[in-house]
């Protein structure tokens, strides 16, 4: 049987953890597909068609990844993609909560599709797209945090805006 996984998130922007778990996902999975959520509610830094093409860009090296987006239920998208698994990363105890009642409430949505949990490398465990945003809006260094495409589309968005707006 040939397992499609989905990697739902935000990804504003990926990172370095990000990319770990992909790299996780695309060895267990025959296919991985990161699939990044259009939410109209959320204002972020980069638009959902910049964020595919940086995790495009990154997630090239592996043929089993492709990067999509959706809208509406996880569920609902992962019946349209026949994947029969969740993919989602736990970093820390504080996540487990969370991740929990999303697990669960997929779980009462459609009965059939399986969460699985993965744990990024320890470097990463201390990493959030929200702290990125947040150091690169500061000049902070970005080392070993997100890909080098991912800090000069950072620097550049900042540097234009001189604040953290996603173009118009
Ligand atoms: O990176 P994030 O922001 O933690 O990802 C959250 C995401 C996209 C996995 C979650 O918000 C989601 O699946 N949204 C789709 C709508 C949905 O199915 N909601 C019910 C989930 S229990």
């Amino acid at each position: 049987m040939q397992v499609i996984a989905i990697y739902p998130g935000t990804f504003d922007p990926p990172t370095n953890g990000h990319l770990d778990l992909i790299h996780r996902g695309a060895d267990l999975f025959d296919e991985l597909v990161v699939a990044i959520l259009r939410n109209s509610e959320k204002t972020p830094l980069f638009t959902v068609e910049e964020r595919q093409e940086m995790l495009a860009e990154c997630t090239a090296q592996w043929g089993n990844v492709r990067v999509e987006s959706f809208e509406g239920l996880l569920v609902d998208y992962a019946r349209s993609l026949g994947a029969q698994v969740v993919l989602r990363g736990i970093r820390a105890v504080s996540d487990y909560e969370y991740e929990l009642q999303m697990a669960m409430m997929n779980r009462r949505l459609d009965s059939s599709l399986e969460t699985v949990f993965m744990m990024p490398a320890e470097a990463y465990s201390y990493l959030s797209s929200r702290l990125v945003r947040e150091i690169a809006s500061f000049g902070g260094s970005l080392t070993n945090m997100v890909p080098a495409s991912v800090e000069s589309r950072l620097r550049a968005r900042l540097g234009i805006a001189g604040h953290a707006q996603p173009p118009h």
